[in-house]
C-alpha cells in the first residue's frame, strides 16, 4: 500500500518516515539543479546519513544505473526529481536486491523475485506522474525499455506543490504535456479500465484548465497544485493501462533529436488525436469499434469539440500557448523514416486502440528527402 501525502511543505514528511523506519544510511538520487532550484535541498539538510547520487542522464542508461548499484548499501532510498531521477531510484533499488545482473530483468530474460529497501518518492515536476507506476524506463544499447513489477512502486509518496514553484516555463510545458498525454493514452488505451479511465479523465481534465496558467504566471499555486495532482493521476492511470502509440513513437524523437519527452509525445500526440478518431476500420480493442467511437468522442469533447480534426487543431493550439513548437519536421531534422520505424516501442504501439503497420506509421512521419532536412 502507498502512502500518500499531499500537502504544500509535505517533504519535512520524509525526515520523519526516515526516522520512522530507523534508517540510518540514506541513498538519495536526485536532479543536479532541480535539487537545489526546487529548495529541496534546504529542507531536506538536517537528514543524517545522506549519501547523494546524481550520476545519470535525462534519458538513463542500464550504465547509470549500475553506478549507482555499485554504492548502495543502505536502509531507504529517497528519490528527489523528475521521472529520471525516480526511475533510477526504482532501478537501484529492485536490481541491488535480484540474484542475476540487470540486463536480465530489463531483456525479460529473469524475473524481479526481491523487493528492495523502502522507497520514498518526491517528485519536482508535475510530469511523468513515475511516483505512481510500477514501471521504470531504461536505456539499453541506445534502445528503451520498461522493467515493470509491482516491487517496483514506490512505497512512499510526498506531493509537495511548493516544490514545483520554480521549475522553468519549458519544462513545465513539457512535463505538463507529458501528463496530460499520458491521461489521454491511458483514456484510449485497450487495456483501460473503469477505474483508469477515471484517474485519466480527471488528469485530461486538471491539466487542460491548468497548463497554459501555471506556463504563464508560475507563482500560481492553485494551479500548480492541481497540476501536480493532474501529473499524479496521469502516473495512477497509466500504471493500469500503460501508454499508447504517441508515447511508443516519441522515445527515438527524443534520443535523436535531443528532445524532452513530454515535447516528443506532443508531437505525435498531435497527430494520433486526428488518425484515432479517422481510422475505425482498424480497431483493434476488443470492445469493439462503436466503444471506441465512444471513447474518442468522449476525449474531444473534454477539449471542447467535435471531432478528429477538430481536435488536432485544438491540441496543436493548446501547444502553442505553451509554447512548443508543433511541427515535427521542424523540431526532428536529421532522423529518417527507417530509423524512426525501427525506433518505435511495438509493446506500447500494441496498446493503441487503432492499428497500424508501416505504411500508416509513414503517414505520421512523411519521408522527408534528405536536402530537405539539412
Ligand atoms: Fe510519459
Amino acid at each position: 500500500m502507498v502512502e500518500e501525502y499531499f500537502y504544500d511543505g509535505s517533504i519535512e514528511k520524509v525526515k520523519e518516515i526516515v526516522s520512522s523506519l530507523g534508517a540510518e544510511r540514506v541513498f538519495l538520487v536526485h536532479g543536479k539543479n532541480s535539487y537545489e532550484l526546487s529548495g529541496a535541498r534546504e529542507k531536506l539538510d538536517g537528514i543524517q546519513g545522506i549519501t547523494e547520487f546524481t550520476y545519470f542522464s535525462s534519458n538513463p542508461t542500464l550504465d547509470e544505473v549500475k553506478a549507482g548499484m555499485e554504492a548502495f548499501d543502505y536502509d531507504v532510498i529517497v528519490a528527489v526529481g523528475g521521472g529520471s531521477a525516480i526511475d533510477v531510484a526504482k532501478l537501484i533499488n529492485i536490481f541491488s536486491f535480484q540474484e542475476h545482473a540487470p540486463e536480465k530483468y530489463v531483456l525479460k530474460e529473469k524475473s524481479i523475485e526481491h523487493k528492495g529497501m523502502p522507497l520514498i518518492a518526491v517528485p519536482t515536476t508535475a510530469g511523468t506522474g513515475s511516483e505512481s507506476t510500477h514501471f521504470a524506463v531504461v536505456y539499453l544499447g541506445g534502445k528503451k525499455y520498461s522493467v515493470a513489477h509491482e516491487y517496483i512502486l514506490p512505497d512512499h509518496v510526498i506531493l509537495d506543490t511548493e516544490l514545483t514553484l520554480t521549475l522553468p516555463k519549458y519544462q513545465t510545458a513539457c512535463t505538463g504535456m507529458d501528463a496530460l498525454c499520458q491521461g489521454i493514452e491511458s483514456y484510449w488505451s485497450v487495456r483501460s479500465t473503469e477505474n483508469s479511465k477515471e484517474y485519466a479523465r480527471k488528469a485530461i481534465e486538471l491539466i487542460l484548465e491548468n497548463i497554459t496558467k501555471v506556463v504563464q504566471m508560475p507563482d500560481d499555486i492553485e494551479a500548480r497544485r492541481k497540476m501536480l495532482l493532474g501529473a499524479n493521476y496521469s502516473g495512477k492511470a497509466i500504471n493500469i493501462s500503460k501508454t499508447t502509440a504517441p508515447h511508443a513513437c516519441s522515445y527515438v524523437i527524443s534520443t535523436r533529436c535531443g528532445i524532452p519527452h513530454g515535447h516528443a509525445v506532443a508531437l505525435m500526440m498531435k497527430e494520433f488525436i486526428r488518425y484515432n478518431g479517422e481510422n475505425y476500420d482498424s480497431v483493434v480493442d476488443e470492445r469493439g469499434e462503436e466503444y471506441v467511437r465512444t471513447v474518442m468522442d468522449e476525449i474531444y469533447t473534454m477539449f471542447g469539440c467535435r471531432g478528429p480534426e477538430k481536435a488536432s487543431e485544438f491540441f496543436a493550439s493548446k501547444m502553442e500557448e505553451v509554447g512548443l513548437e508543433t511541427s515535427l519536421e521542424d523540431v526532428c531534422k536529421g532522423i529518417d523514416f527507417e530509423e524512426f520505424v525501427e525506433g518505435v516501442n511495438v509493446e506500447r504501439l500494441g496498446n493503441n486502440p487503432v492499428s497500424l503497420n508501416r505504411q500508416e506509421l509513414n503517414k505520421i512521419y512523411p519521408i522527408v528527402a534528405d536536402n530537405e532536412r539539412r
